[in-house]
């Protein structure tokens, strides 16, 4: 095990009925809002009143920024940079999924810098300062109320990358799975590819000995692939929906990638698709995920196919290694094709022709080589691609 520095300062307030703690816990950290939402889902499920009569109740001055798209774009942030400019804004409370915490870290970030936010994105300048944020999650996918990470898009530019910043993980976040029951089965298949998704990215690293972190992680993946097909046959199932939403924070909140030196490969392959495509980031993993694994599968990391085939998938171990890793890359097939993901790139609109435009941006981000489980050159990764189709 490597070594490494614990920091997840997050509080989080899990379960149903936690929103009671809302308007004390703002008060902490600011006095004037910026209410950020989506698409109006969070009006369908009656939260949106709820959060309104709250900040009401507190006499709380908000503000609001609304239709904040999946796969947030560069725009979204500068509208919000406006509005926090313009009413002095000191607090963001992101009500939604992934996309809508993402582009309120970013805006919080971007209201302490002069210049065009896409230069924080890209790295052209630093994040020196973040507004405080707090979430209520309404999602159970990416990670975003529980790490300090949020990704960005440029549809302009076809170019979707990540940023981080401690002061980006959100100040609290509140957890109630309850607001998780309407998410549609093509969402929660999705997010839950998304969630064994952030794990497989920690747990396919060549650090041996980091054992309790591998235990962990085996816990999120099976609690996914239990939890995960009940909640698209049972949405209002509770035990369900808040073991999905509990894993989502766990998987990437550094938690199970302390004492490891993982360099993330599918999430980069996958920007690129959603970057060119706008396609549901979820779904492309799991499309590109088992192809990933058949790609690097070699003598030098059987032993850790075997151990995620044995501890993940309950396969035989007495069988023969190599067998054992061909068999949990099908069984993750299988699985996410069960959730009713498509499983090729076709299927999403996503044809031969950009492949290679697309590979060669990642190189040029990735400055020539992609991951560490196995590094990924330029022919790596257009293979991959192509064996998604
Ligand atoms: O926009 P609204 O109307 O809210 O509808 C959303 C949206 O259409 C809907 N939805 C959310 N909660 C719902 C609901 N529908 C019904 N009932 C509810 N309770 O779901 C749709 C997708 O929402 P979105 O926020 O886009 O999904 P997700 O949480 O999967 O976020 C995806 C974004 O997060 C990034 C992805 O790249 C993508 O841009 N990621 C962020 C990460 C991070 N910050 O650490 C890591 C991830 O790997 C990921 O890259
Ligand atoms: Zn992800």
């Amino acid at each position: 095990m490597l070594n490494f520095n614990y920091n997840i300062p997050t509080r989080v307030f899990f379960g149903e009925g936690k929103i009671e703690v809302l308007g004390k816990q703002i008060k902490k950290y600011g006095s004037r809002v910026l209410l950020t939402y989506g698409g109006g889902s969070i009006k369908k499920i009656g939260l949106y009143d709820k959060v309104i009569s709250i900040l009401k109740e507190n006499n709380i001055p908000y503000f609001e920024l609304s239709g904040i798209e999946p796969n947030p774009r560069v725009e979204s942030v500068i509208e919000g940079v406006k509005i926090c400019r313009e009413n002095n804004i000191d607090f963001i409370l992101a009500v939604g999924g992934g996309s809508t915490i993402d582009c309120s870290k970013v805006i919080g970030a971007a209201y302490y810098y002069d210049g065009n936010p896409w230069d924080l994105v890209i790295g052209k300048s630093k994040v020196e300062n973040v507004l405080p944020i707090g979430t209520i999650l309404t999602l159970s996918a990416t990670g975003s109320e529980m790490d300090a990470g949020a990704v960005i898009t440029n549809l302009e530019t076809n170019q979707k990358y990540g940023i981080g910043h401690s002061g980006m993980f959100p100040k609290f976040s509140i957890l109630d799975p309850t607001y998780t029951y309407t998410v549609s089965k093509y969402q929660t298949a999705s997010g839950v590819a998304d969630i064994i998704s952030h794990t497989l990215e920690e747990y396919f690293s060549n650090v041996k000995g980091a054992y309790l972190q591998d235990r962990l992680a085996e816990g999120i993946l099976k609690t996914c692939i239990k939890y995960g097909r009940i909640a698209i046959d049972e949405p209002t199932n509770y035990e369900a929906r808040a073991n999905l939403m509990w894993a989502s924070s766990l998987a990437i909140n550094g938690l199970i990638g302390y004492g490891k030196d993982s360099a993330w490969t599918v999430h980069p392959l996958e920007h690129e698709l959603s970057a060119y495509y706008d396609i549901t980031h979820g779904v492309g993993l799991a499309i590109l995920t088992p192809h990933w694994m058949e790609h690097v599968l070699d003598q030098d990391n059987l032993w850790k196919f075997v151990e995620y085939g044995v501890n993940v998938w309950d396969i035989d171990r007495n069988l023969d290694d190599m067998e054992i890793a061909k068999k949990s890359i099908e069984k993750t097939s299988e699985f996410f094709k069960s959730l009713g993901i498509p499983m090729t790139l076709k299927e999403v609109g996503i044809g031969e022709e950009k492949l290679e435009i697309m590979a060669k941006a990642l190189m040029e981000y990735a400055e020539g080589s992609v991951g560490n489980f196995k590094p990924l050159a330029y022919e790596d990764v257009l293979s991959i691609y192509k064996k998604s189709l």
